[in-house]
């Protein structure tokens, strides 16, 4: 095994290197601070590891993504959203038998409680769907009080096919609550995400169709958001419940991690920059000059990623599905145009290049997802429900590893030790 050797006032501290399967090498600094007195400072924790996982591998500088050792490339084209749940979640891909039993399984956990319907219809209609969709998957605790006993797989399992059962009702729901239509549940002929699409969008009175080609790119849609390693939102997860809190509390505070606009709200970011160019008369050149400006806070949304610093491969799978489905539904969109502009500009411009900034995943995202009829504020929920999958099985290997409670260290910058003055007196 390596070894790190660091000095500190003359003193040097060795570190064993721990080497991943694909090797990547991360110097062991558990003993640090005991050791040396000191920690590492890391904002953001650019440079920092906060775990060893064996579920998605991810190379930035060579555009990688895989699941469980599979490309996501192959997922993408061969498997469909539920096969690479199980496959992520208990480690291989499914065979025909598990794969049925486990959609049976889920399918007889795909209804709420009725008493749920009080508390969603106590939100506003003018609430944001992630903030729902986060507080009705907190309130799913109290409908499912008995926590689960990590050391039973048996009991694991029904916490994870409860949520992948529950989470789509939820999130249709939201939308139909913001809809005015009412609240339904599934079909237990329809595939997962056929189902989803149905109970988000039937209408009363109406038969319900949709093209297979819809169903088709949602599909994909949701295996490449699947799971993306360490990011904000399942850090979230694991960190919460790194306490010991249960899956649907941990998977409660990850929707809200997801929900801000550097992280999974970027696609509805994307399309709200792209309606605020068109309507200030198209000028992509404009807007490409605000970004670039430091005095200026515009950011160009869906551009620029913490870890994909040449391309994107989801980007690049789903670019391809983009242009197929538009096609398909024969989709003429002035925004679209807008969105290919400031794609061609931004490639070919110096201070874009010159920080490896490339259009990610919710570029084309949010792109889908509007040309299938989902409303904007629905865009971040369907990151949600693909993420889902990546986040129970990181909650998983977290409590199955038994990792220790995450809690990081800072270094303190406030005041020394200071008297205190009565109120009068200050
Ligand atoms: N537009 C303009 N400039 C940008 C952008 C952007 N979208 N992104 C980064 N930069 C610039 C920064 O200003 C900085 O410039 P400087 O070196 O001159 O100071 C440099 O590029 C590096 O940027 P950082 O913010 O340090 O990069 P970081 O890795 O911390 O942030 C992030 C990554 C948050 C994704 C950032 O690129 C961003 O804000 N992008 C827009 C939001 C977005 O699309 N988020 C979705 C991420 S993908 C996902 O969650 C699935």
């Amino acid at each position: 095994m390596s070894k790190a050797t660091i000095e500190i006032n003359g003193k040097k501290y060795e570190f064993p290197v721990v080497e991943g399967t694909e090797n990547e090498l991360g110097i062991d600094i558990k003993k640090l601070r005991a050791e040396a007195g000191v920690i590492t400072l890391d904002r953001g924790y650019k440079n920092t590891g906060s775990c060893e996982s064996a579920i998605t591998f991810l190379n930035g500088e060579e555009g990688v993504l895989r699941y469980r050792g599979y490309s996501i490339e192959a997922l993408a084209e061969k498997a469909d959203f539920l096969e690479v749940a199980y496959l992520l979640i208990f480690g291989e891909l499914p065979t025909k038998t598990q794969l049925d039993k486990f959609y049976a399984d889920i399918k007889e956990e795909s209804t709420v409680d009725e008493e749920m319907k009080k508390i969603l219809d106590g939100f506003p209609k003018s609430a944001h769907p992630m903030g729902v969709l986060s507080s009705l998957t907190s309130a799913l605790i109290a409908f499912n009080p008995s926590s689960v006993n990590v050391e039973s797989e048996e009991d694991m399992y029904k916490a994870i096919v409860k949520i992948l059962g529950k989470f789509p009702v939820l999130a249709a729901w939201t939308l139909r609550k913001k809809n005015s239509l009412p609240l339904n549940y599934g079909d237990d002929s329809l595939g997962y995400v056929e189902n989803l699409h149905k109970m988000m969008f039937e209408k009363p009175g109406k038969s319900y169709k949709v093209d297979k080609e819809v169903i088709e790119a949602l599909d994909k849609l949701l295996i490449l958001h699947a799971d993306h390693e360490q990011n904000c939102s399942t850090s979230t997860v694991r960190m919460v419940g790194s306490s010991h809190a249960g899956l649907f509390a941990s998977i409660s505070a990850g929707i809200s991690a997801l929900w801000g606009p550097l992280h999974g709200g970027a696609n509805q970011a994307v399309i709200e920059m792209l309606e605020r160019i068109k309507e200030d008369g198209g000028d992509t050149k404009k807007f490409m000059a605000k970004a670039k400006d430091k005095e200026d806070p515009f950011r160009l949304m869906g551009f620029g990623h913490r870890v994909y610093k040449n391309f994107d491969p989801r980007a690049k799978i789903i670019k391809k599905s983009a242009d197929e489905v538009l096609a398909q539904l024969g989709v003429d969109d002035p925004v679209l145009d807008i969105a290919k502009g400031l794609e061609k500009e931004a490639l070919e411009d110096q201070y874009f290049v010159d920080r490896k900034l490339y259009p990610n995943v919710d570029f084309y995202s949010g792109i889908i997802y509007r040309a299938l009829g989902i409303p904007v504020e629905m865009f971040t929920v369907m990151f949600a429900l693909g993420r889902l999958p990546g986040w129970i099985a990181q909650w998983r290997e977290m409590r199955l590893m038994k990792e220790p409670i995450g809690r990081p260290r800072q270094i303190y910058t406030g005041e020394n030790l200071r008297e205190f003055k009565e109120v009068e007196k200050r």
